[in-house]
């Protein structure tokens, strides 16, 4: 009740666009400009207050796993409001400053989820609020490894992850997509470790263990990330680079080569990269996603790196997001998919022009088969499957499904088969264009559309009918399918091994990646162990380099019962920490009782070198806890 209230009482509802000097108006504008907008997972209110730059000076403390120091708010007070009000999260507050006098603030309850709301009493013409802090032992966007959870094994690490609302966990900040600001930081780590941050990035170890960073394009709290550890860089050309644990920087080197290319291609297709540099940051095996696009420095799991290039879609992915999400970004977690639909659409045009059509059918064709996939598993009729979210009360994690990426995705495609290629890209060029540096619902991009691209074609705008698309569940019956060439040789082959022809005989010669998931997905559930001993045995799945191939052989494994590839598995579960493998994989040992007691135990043993979001799930799923 007292929740509910609380957060009722804080529901903000931001109204029109501000009046006030050129630069606050800059960083407030593209908040709340012509939208009427609430976010439910901020505390903050900066509905009233511009939050325009912030200057971080922290410290990084790898033996107690704490960073510690001040953030300082330079902020525009344009609605004279009492106090300004925080998002925290499992956070110590020391003292508070403003404009240089010592005032006492108020730490609120922590509300589930949302954390702490931290206030501090301001005045009319306030302009610096300065917060010292100590982060938590719970802090969720940190994750702090020791040296024995890297790749090298020699020096701890620490990573950030930010998004969806743990910006707040390491930063007192106004955590919501909607409120942008620049920022600096200067931070402290230990001697020999390298610091990088979503900012201009040093290339070098310092000689005291002291980085200056500043970000002068204004982002919000979610794009937000440091990293700390033995890191190298390798120039890959004069904007693009790669940073990995120096085990690994040549491996990641040879993976990425293309990246400058695929920079060259996208704003070839929708305009100019406006975030200066691009390189990548690959993590220690633990990172519990497959990227994050920190703006400048995409942070990336090493499981992308397969040897042969096959997984950089990945990169694309995280590439794409400079434009739709960081340029142009989602108002609300409810409006989810105008970030990653997009981004997933964009992706999908980038490997296209790269790799050709044939290529991109198998991603869409493989996206398309998980869209499907997650709606069974949602349900048909479930608000969970509409692209506009209902995240009210909710961890807006529970968001991060395949609808926003797919049902978004194809939703594009479709509005692009509709009204011609051309027509689209020079539709999404402006819209980016349109749109820099600003926040969007869902109502105001179908606004937007429906006044520019959809004009002057009611006949077409019924044909998408994006009402079923958007506020509808499940997948509307005009879903476009890519083209299944590749695929329906596949097929062919997999009909062959089920039929009884020996599996070395196959036509699998160059086949990608992509193909040898489409041959083992569509597997019958029911194939025996001695079917999969025979597949083993001729195409060496258990000793995959690829985890995409990999984990779907365990998963496989653990269904038929076919436990040679047990020692390999436990191998992947003890440093994998990506909740896209971990997750499914736990998942098919909960199935049967003999199977859950493995589970359990490998659980048990490698539960600390997970992310403690993973942990999280993992936690409900294996151990039944929460
Ligand atoms: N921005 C997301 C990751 C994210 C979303 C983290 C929401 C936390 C909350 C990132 O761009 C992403 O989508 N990553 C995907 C990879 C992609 C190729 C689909 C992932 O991590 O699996
Ligand atoms: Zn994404």
């Amino acid at each position: 009740m007292f929740r509910n209230t609380c957060i009722g009482l804080l529901i903000i509802i931001a109204f029109g666009a501000c009046h006030f000097n050129r630069k606050a108006k800059n960083n407030t504008e593209n908040s709340f400009d012509t939208l009427m907008v609430k976010d439910v997972h901020t505390l903050s209110n900066a509905d009233s207050i511009a939050m325009q730059h912030l200057d971080l000076d922290i410290k990084v403390d790898m033996d107690k796993k704490q960073i510690t120091g001040c953030a300082v708010w330079t902020i525009n007070n344009y609605k004279s409001a009492k106090q300004l009000i925080l998002d925290t999260y499992d956070m110590a507050i020391d003292s508070v400053f403003v404009d240089g006098k010592s005032v006492s603030h108020s730490l609120d309850t922590q509300i589930k989820f949302l954390g702490s709301a931290l206030h501090i009493p301001i005045g009319n013409g306030t302009k610096l609020v300065k917060v010292f802090y100590k982060t938590g032992r719970n802090a969720r966007a940190l994750q702090w490894l020791d040296s024995q959870q890297t790749h090298d094994k020699k020096h701890p690490f620490l990573y950030t992850q930010s998004e969806s609302i743990y910006a707040r966990s390491w930063i007192p900040c106004a955590d919501g997509p909607g409120i942008r600001f620049t920022y600096s930081a200067h931070v402290t780590v230990p001697k020999w470790l390298l610091a990088l941050m979503s900012a201009l990035n040093p290339q070098e170890v310092s000689a005291d263990g002291v980085y200056d960073f500043s970000m002068d394009t204004p982002i919000p709290a979610y794009l937000m990330a440091l990293a700390v550890g033995d890191i190298a860089f390798k120039g890959i050309d004069e904007r693009t680079g790669v940073y990995a644990e120096p085990g690994m920087i040549e491996k990641a080197r040879y993976e990425f080569e293309d990246v400058g290319k695929m920079v060259n291609t996208a704003e070839q297709l929708y305009g100019h990269y406006r975030w200066g540099r691009y390189d990548v940051l690959v993590l220690p095996p633990g990172f519990p996603i497959g990227g994050m696009e920190n703006p400048r420095l995409t942070f990336c799991t090493p499981t992308v790196i397969a040897g042969d290039r096959s997984l950089v879609s990945l990169i694309a992915h995280e590439l794409a997001h400079s434009w739709s999400g960081n340029l142009v970004t989602n108002a609300t977690w409810d409006d989810f998919w105008l970030n990653e639909g997009f981004t997933n659409y964009f992706e999908r045009r980038i490997m296209e022009q790269m790799m050709g059509i044939g290529y991109s059918d198998m991603l869409w064709e493989l996206g398309y088969q998980d869209l499907v996939d997650n709606v069974k598993e949602l349900g048909a009729t479930s608000k969970d499957t509409w692209l506009k979210l209902d995240l009210k009360g909710r961890d807006p994690d529970d968001g991060l499904t395949d609808i926003p990426y797919e049902k978004g995705s194809h939703f594009l495609k479709l509005i692009e088969n509709t009204v011609g290629r051309e027509r689209f890209d020079r539709f999404l060029a402006t819209y980016f264009e349109t749109h820099a540096f600003k926040t969007i619902t869902t109502e105001a991009f179908l606004n937007y559309m429906d006044t520019t691209l959809l004009k002057d074609d009611p006949e077409q705008k019924k044909m998408i009918d994006i009402d079923a698309w958007v506020y509808g569940p499940g997948i509307p019956a005009n879903c476009p399918r890519a083209g299944q060439e590749r695929f329906l040789r596949v097929d062919g082959e997999r009909d062959k091994f089920l039929k009884g022809t020996p599996p070395a005989t196959l036509t699998t010669l160059e086949w990608t990646t992509h193909e040898w998931l489409q041959f083992l997905r569509k597997m019958p559930a029911d194939l025996s162990a001695l079917q999969m001993k025979k597949l083993d045995d001729a195409f060496m799945f258990r000793n995959s380099g690829n985890s995409e191939i990999a984990d779907l052989w365990f998963i496989m494994s653990v269904r038929a019962n076919y436990s040679a590839p047990y020692p390999k598995m436990e191998q992947f579960l003890s440093s994998v920490g990506r909740r896209k493998f971990l997750e499914p994989l736990y998942g098919e040992m909960m199935k049967t009782p003999k199977n859950a007691e493995m589970a359990k135990r490998l659980y048990e043993k490698y539960r600390q070198n997970y992310h403690p979001l993973a942990q999280e799930s993992l936690d409900k799923m294996v151990l039944k806890k929460g």
